[in-house]
C-alpha cells in the first residue's frame, strides 16, 4: 500500500491547475448509459474513482476509449447488462448514480446496495422513494435493489433531505420519463449543474437546476454529446487551504471562482488576501499564521462538508480557537485523532470540533480514513516539523489527480512511496 512522506516547513508557493471534478465526472459517465448515441467528455480527471466508474459501465458493455490525456469516450448504445455488482459498489458508493439512466433507458437496473462507509450510514432511501413515486418497482433483495419500469412517469418529487447524488439519479431518470417532473428541496451544487447542463446537451429539457427547484420536461430520446467537464472546486479549496497555512502564495487556475465564495469568505477571515480572476484564485497569506475561524457544514452555497477536514488542519494551528460544526454527516471527524497525534489541541463534542490552535504540530506516523480527510493530514503534514508519514492513501488517490506532483511543483517537500517500500518517480 502506497505511502505519502512529507517533510514540512515549506510555504507553498507559485501556480497550479485544477483538474476536472470528480464529483461532476461521475454523475456525467453514468448519464451516458441514457445517450442513443456516442459521448465525448474532456477535462475528466484520472482518478480511482473515475477508473471504478469506467470498470463499471465496461462491465455492463459500453466501449470506452480513454486517451493518454483528459478525454474519455463512450459508446453506450452496445451495453448488454444493467447489473451494477457489489465488489464495485462497494468501493465506490456514487455506483448508486447508474440506477436512475438505467431504469429510465432500459426499464432494468440491479445495483448493488453501498452499505455504510466510513464517514456514516448513508443510506439511498431518497433515490428509491424517488423513483417509485415515478413508477418503478423497486424492491432490495439479497443486497441489491431491483427497479423495473415499462416507461417512468412524470412525478412530484418533495426531498426529504438535500442529497446531491439523489437529486442528480432523479434528475436524470426523469429526462426520459414520460411528461412532466417537478424535484423540490433540489440539491443546489454546481455539479448537479454540471450534469444538467450536459443533460441539456444531450437534448434533455431541464430549467431550475442550481435552485431548489428542478423542472424536467421527459422526452422520447437522447442524443451523444462532446462535453467539457467543469473544475473541481474541492481540489481548488485545498491547495488554498494549502498556501494559507503555510504563509505562502499560490495561484490555481482553470477553475471556477464562482463556485467558492462561502470557502473563499472563511480563507479571507482567517486573514488570507484573496484576488480572483475570471478563471483564476490567487491566496496570498505574506507569511502570517492564519486565524482560527468558525465552520458550519450545510448543503451547497454554504459550506461544504468536503472542506470541513482541510478546516480542521488550519485551526490546528491558526491563532485562537474555531468551532467546527459537522451537520451533514454524523462520523467525520475521523481526522481528529490523527490531527492529535501530530499535537492538535481539537475536542470532539457531538457534531462539534473545538480546536485550540497550537504554535506548532509535529511529524507523527498517521492514517488516513476518507478521501478529504487523507487531504486534511496532507495540510498537517506541510506544517508540521519533522516527517510526517501517511498511510492508506489509497484513499487520496480517490479524488485527488496527482496530488503529490502538484505539491512539489508548489515548493512542499513531500513523496510517495510505493507499497514495497520502492520510491516511484512523480
Ligand atoms: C455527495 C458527494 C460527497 C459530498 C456529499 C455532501 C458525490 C459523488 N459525492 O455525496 O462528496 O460529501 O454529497 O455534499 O457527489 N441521505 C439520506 N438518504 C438518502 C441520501 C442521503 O438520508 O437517500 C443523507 C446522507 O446520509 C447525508 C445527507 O443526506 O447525511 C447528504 O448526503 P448526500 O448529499 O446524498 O451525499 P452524497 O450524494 O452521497
Amino acid at each position: 500500500m502506497d505511502k505519502l512522506l512529507i517533510t514540512g516547513g515549506n510555504a507553498l508557493h507559485g501556480a497550479v491547475r485544477a483538474s476536472g471534478a470528480k464529483n461532476a465526472a461521475l454523475p456525467i459517465l453514468a448519464a451516458t448509459l441514457l445517450a442513443d448515441g456516442p459521448v465525448t467528455l474532456t477535462n475528466v480527471p484520472r482518478l480511482r474513482d473515475i477508473t471504478t466508474t469506467l470498470d463499471l459501465l465496461g462491465r455492463m458493455g459500453a466501449r470506452l476509449i480513454q486517451d493518454a490525456g483528459d478525454r474519455i469516450s463512450v459508446e453506450p448504445r452496445a451495453l448488454t447488462s444493467c447489473v451494477a455488482p457489489y465488489e464495485l459498489v462497494k468501493t465506490m458508493r456514487a455506483s448508486i448514480l447508474v440506477l436512475g439512466p438505467l431504469v429510465a433507458r432500459y426499464g432494468q437496473a440491479d445495483v448493488s446496495l453501498p452499505g455504510g462507509c466510513a464517514i456514516g450510514a448513508r443510506p439511498v432511501n431518497l433515490h428509491i422513494d424517488g423513483l417509485r413515486a415515478m413508477g418503478a418497482e423497486v424492491t432490495v433483495e439479497g443486497g441489491y435493489i431491483r427497479a423495473r419500469a415499462e416507461r417512468l412517469q412524470g412525478a412530484r418529487l418533495v426531498m426529504e433531505m438535500v442529497s446531491v447524488t439523489g437529486t442528480e439519479n432523479l434528475m436524470m431518470a426523469a429526462t426520459l420519463a414520460q411528461g412532466e417532473t417537478l424535484i423540490e428541496n433540489a440539491a443546489r451544487e454546481p455539479e448537479v449543474v454540471d450534469l444538467a447542463e450536459f443533460l441539456k446537451a444531450m437534448g434533455a429539457r431541464i430549467e431550475g437546476a442550481g435552485t431548489d427547484q428542478i423542472h424536467i420536461r421527459g422526452v422520447e430520446r437522447l442524443g451523444g454529446a462532446d462535453y467539457r467537464v467543469m473544475p473541481d472546486r474541492i481540489e481548488t479549496g485545498t491547495f488554498l487551504v494549502g498556501a494559507a497555512m503555510t504563509g505562502g502564495r499560490v495561484r490555481v487556475t482553470e477553475t471556477r471562482p464562482d463556485c467558492l465564495d462561502a470557502v473563499l469568505q472563511k480563507l479571507r477571515d482567517a486573514g488570507a488576501r484573496i484576488e480572483i480572476g475570471p478563471d483564476w484564485i490567487e491566496l496570498d497569506m505574506q507569511g502570517r499564521r492564519p486565524r482560527a475561524v468558525d465552520i458550519h457544514t450545510a448543503p451547497h452555497p454554504a459550506f461544504p462538508t468536503d472542506m470541513q477536514a482541510q478546516f480542521c488542519a488550519l485551526n490546528a494551528i491558526a491563532e485562537g480557537v474555531g468551532v467546527v460544526a459537522e451537520t451533514i454527516f454524523e462520523n467525520r471527524f475521523m481526522h481528529v485523532p490523527e490531527l492529535q497525534r501530530m499535537g492538535a489541541d481539537i475536542r470532539v463534542e457531538g457534531s462539534l470540533a473545538v480546536c485550540h490552535g497550537v504554535a506548532g504540530l509535529t511529524a507523527a506516523p498517521v492514517m488516513a480514513t476518507d478521501l478529504r480527510a487523507s487531504a486534511g493530514l496532507v495540510l498537517a503534514g506541510l506544517v508540521a516539523s519533522g516527517e510526517t508519514l501517511i498511510d492508506r492513501i489509497y484513499h487520496l488517490d480517490r479524488g485527488y489527480e496527482t496530488m503529490e506532483a502538484k505539491l512539489l511543483t508548489l515548493g512542499a517537500n513531500i513523496q510517495r512511496i510505493a507499497g514495497e517500500g520502492r520510491i516511484p518517480s512523480p
